[in-house]
């Protein structure tokens, strides 16, 4: 059995939720991560390496000392924006040093991966729920550097018969029930965390980037789904690469769309806070909307998600009230 998992960035947002389904599963994860962005705090109860990906000796120390059986990556650079400005920074980690990362798992004859992917690997949706093969044509550096390695991938399983596992996310949200981890990121630019801060009386007020889109109430709609949903189609994801010894990719959300302002409100009820919100233009990048079809991830993995749009925002609202980190 797959038992010992190299989780590079697990000290991250969504690295840290996986990290504590594969200890209660059973699994021993390792966690590497150089903390530009992650928290040690997160991670304290597992093995834990402070270093780069592109290092590989130290890659090699870890795999050797470790018995490392599987490797999952969350060490990526997720803002669209930045990318649009600094393209070389997301080719560079998002890409390369993945690259750098599979040479080194490819000497050690590790076979099995898993790569968290996005939404933005398809850019403007063409139908109106995204399953896997919709086309891919993604319109921000991030969402290329993350299909560009996608497709390396594919490479590294015909040369090598490195096995990997694509998850492309849709919005990650909430946070682990037990409030000792969630989401933490500086700067913080998504909804749900600004939204709560706003609530919290940490922000004067949340801005709403367009309210002229082509959608029922003019704002933008996305699918969100529970971290811990996430972490656990991880888990399965491993289980069933193990099991059939084949790459694939899977589409992950709930499958339900929430407008921007149908979430201002409904945090809204959830905090008892009627926070300030302003109408401001439209932000770069954003499609109207974007919702996953993700019924190969049922039909394959057995994935459904559990949480609904009321649980991931309360769990977010008790962890944005008293965060650890
Ligand atoms: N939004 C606001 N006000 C804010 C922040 C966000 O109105 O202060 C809006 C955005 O314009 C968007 C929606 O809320 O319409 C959701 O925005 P987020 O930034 O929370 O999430 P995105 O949909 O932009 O991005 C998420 C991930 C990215 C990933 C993308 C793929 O965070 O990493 O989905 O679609 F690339």
């Amino acid at each position: 059995m797959l038992k010992n998992i190299l989780v590079i960035g697990g000290a991250g947002y969504i690295g840290s939720h996986v990290v504590r389904a594969l200890s209660a599963q059973g699994y021993t994860p390792v966690v590497l991560d150089n903390l530009s962005k992650g928290h040690r705090e997160a991670v304290s109860h597992v093995p834990f390496e402070q270093g780069n990906l592109q290092d590989k000796p130290l890659l090699t120390k870890i795999f050797n000392r470790y018995h490392i059986d599987a490797v999952m990556h969350f060490a990526a650079f997720i803002d669209v924006g930045e990318s649009v400005k600094k393209p070389e920074m997301y080719f560079q980690n998002n890409t390369t040093h993945v690259r750098y990362l599979l040479e080194a798992m490819a000497e050690n004859k590790i076979a099995y991966f898993i790569f968290s992917s996005t939404a933005a690997i398809f850019g403007e949706p063409v139908k109106e729920k995204i399953d896997e093969n919709h086309p891919k044509n993604p319109i921000n550096p991030y969402g290329k550097s993350k299909w560009m390695t996608e497709k390396m991938l594919e490479d590294f399983d015909t040369a090598y018969g490195l096995k990997s596992t694509a998850l492309r996310y849709f919005n990650a949200c909430g946070a682990d029930d037990s409030g000792d981890i969630g989401e933490s990121h500086s700067p913080e630019t998504h909804l749900i965390p600004l939204v709560l801060q706003a609530a919290a009386g940490k922000r004067e007020y949340i801005r709403i980037f367009g309210t002229d889109y082509p959608t029922p109430d003019g704002t933008c709609i996305r699918d969100y789904v529970h971290v811990n949903d996430l972490a656990r189609a991880h888990i399965l994801a491993l289980e069933k690469m193990e099991k059939d010894n084949v790459s694939e990719r899977f589409n992950l959300g709930s499958g339900n769309g929430y407008s921007v302002a149908q979430i201002i409100h409904e945090a809204k009820k959830i905090t008892g806070v009627d926070f300030m919100v302003k109408n401001a233009p439209r932000r770069a990048g954003d499609p109207a909307v974007l919702v996953a079809d993700s019924s190969k991830a049922e039909r394959l993995l057995g994935w459904k998600p559990q949480y609904d749009l009321t649980r991931m925002i309360q769990t977010a609202w008790n962890w944005e009230k008293n965060r650890k980190y």
